[in-house]
């Protein structure tokens, strides 16, 4: 038997859970058809068309995260608007990708070179990375971990997805340097896998995850997704025992965004969980992953040791780190720069053939949306230093205490289980109207909240 029976139950008692409800109704307008799960600020929609020259200007020596898109998967999943993918590709045409991804990675390591940059972690992301022809996959990451002298110490994850994830994949990859996997298992439910379109069912999921164990990975992380079509309290309870018996090193919970790019974007909405089942499974998740001592940092990641805390992400949001972005699709911050490279494989080829770096657009921003921007990604780790705290956003902050959001921690606030909930409605409060207005008149479809408040109804 792969599972036992003794599933751990989060009781907290009908009435502590109304007086819950009832005391945060205000906070209840989750929609998953509005909600973002924020990656960048500004966001794409207001960077501006144009090639920067950040790269040459940063003359001292800084820690760097590497991230790669390899942008091919198996089955178009329902529920995937985001990602940049390209399904049934053949040999030939995921060589030439990895080919052009070579000459864009020859270009930025020769320009960043001279500076000595340390690599602090190097993620291999997708679509689904190990969709490529294995010998590929994996000369392209000694590739990248040669060119830029990666210390084999650092976290270097490659991201999967069951189908596409056996012993011999998982040999190579870890005889190649490569020591966190990310296998992204979204729910235990062969039905709901089978209504998302996924490419594997609940076992292969579980063989997916002993084979990567047994072949020695030891930081692995699944991701499983909050509010699916179909569900309720129970199943979502059900996902989180069955995950917490694999003993994976970490557990991603992301909520359910729905974009119009989606298939899913078409189903019925009746199908889905209202936002009060949506806001109790928020809180039973982290009642849960209390319990069997799985820590929560940054939020939606839970660890069973702070030494697995996901690197990358943690660099990206506590420090507002520096990320060199490669591939189609890809973005990056660097020298106060968001970038964000060509969306489309042609328009990626032609830069690349013309010479040029791939990016499409980018915005070097002033002191005060660096500000903004860090704010934005400490709400994302659960701690907000109070040093960045301007008299101009002490209202957004009052805010936060009068809704039990943040709560005062000395030098920090640091974010209640319920800023935790709310954790990416929380990063919207501090987008500044400009990039909002630029959202808003260039891409309305990025985020449903842009134009109406998001916690306070
Ligand atoms: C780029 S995917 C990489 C993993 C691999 N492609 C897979 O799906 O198994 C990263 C993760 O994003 C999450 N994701 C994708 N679409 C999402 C959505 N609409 N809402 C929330 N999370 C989503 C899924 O949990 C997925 O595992
Ligand atoms: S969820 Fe993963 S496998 Fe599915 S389409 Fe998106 S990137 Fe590909």
């Amino acid at each position: 038997m792969l599972f036992n029976n003794n599933a751990t139950t989060i009781t907290r008692t009908k009435s502590t859970n109304d007086f819950l409800f009832h005391h945060n109704r205000h906070l209840l307008n989750r929609d998953p058809w509005f909600y973002e799960f924020i990656v960048t600020y500004p966001p794409l929609p207001s960077l501006n068309e144009g090639i920067p020259n950040f790269f040459q200007e940063a003359t001292t020596s800084k820690n760097i995260s590497l991230y790669l898109h390899i942008p091919f998967c198996t089955n178009l999943c329902s529920f995937c608007g985001r990602f940049v993918k390209y399904i049934g590709q053949t040999h030939e045409q995921m060589v030439k990708y990895v080919n052009y991804l070579k000459k864009e990675i020859d270009y930025v390591h020769s320009i960043t070179q001279g500076n000595n940059h340390k690599i602090s972690s190097v993620y291999f992301g997708g679509g689904t990375p190990t969709v490529l022809p294995l010998d590929v996959l994996v000369e392209l990451i000694n590739y990248v971990l040669d060119k830029f002298n990666v210390d084999l110490q650092n976290e270097i994850t490659v991201e999967t997805s069951p189908e596409v994830s056996n012993k011999e994949i998982y040999n190579e990859l870890i005889q190649s340097g490569v020591n966190r996997i990310s296998i992204g298992i979204q729910s235990f439910d062969d039905n709901v896998l089978k209504l998302t379109n996924r490419a594997h069912d609940k076992l292969n999921a579980i063989y997916s995850f002993y084979n990567a164990r047994k072949i020695g990975f030891e930081n692995i992380n699944i991701d499983l997704l909050l509010g699916l079509p179909n569900y309720d309290l129970t199943k979502f309870s059900f996902d989180l025992n069955q995950a917490v018996e694999l003993k994976p090193d970490c557990i991603t919970i992301y909520p359910l965004y729905i974009q119009e790019s989606c298939t899913m974007y078409k189903m019925d909405r009746n199908r889905f969980p209202n936002a009060e089942v949506l806001w109790k499974m928020g809180i039973y998740e982290r009642d849960f992953f209390k319990s069997v001592d799985y820590i929560e940092s940054p939020i939606h990641y839970f660890t069973l040791n702070k030494n697995k805390t996901p690197q990358q992400w943690f660099h990206r949001w506590k420090n507002s780190g520096d990320v060199i972005g490669l591939g189609v699709s890809s973005f990056g911050f660097f020298n106060n720069t968001q970038y964000h490279n060509h969306l489309v494989l042609d328009k990626y080829y032609e830069s690349i053939d013309n010479g040029q770096i791939p990016i499409w657009k980018f915005l070097t921003l002033d002191k005060e949306e660096q500000t903004r921007r860090k704010l934005i990604f400490q709400i994302k780790t659960g701690v907000i230093e109070k040093t960045l705290i301007k008299t101009s956003f002490r209202k957004i902050i009052n805010n936060f205490i009068r809704l039990n959001l943040i709560t005062d921690a000395g030098e920090y606030y640091e974010l209640t289980l319920h800023g935790k909930v709310h954790s990416e409605e929380m990063c919207l409060e501090f987008f500044s109207p400009l990039v909002k207005q630029n959202v808003m008149n260039i891409s309305p479809g990025y985020c449903g909240y842009m134009n109406k408040p998001a916690l306070y109804y």
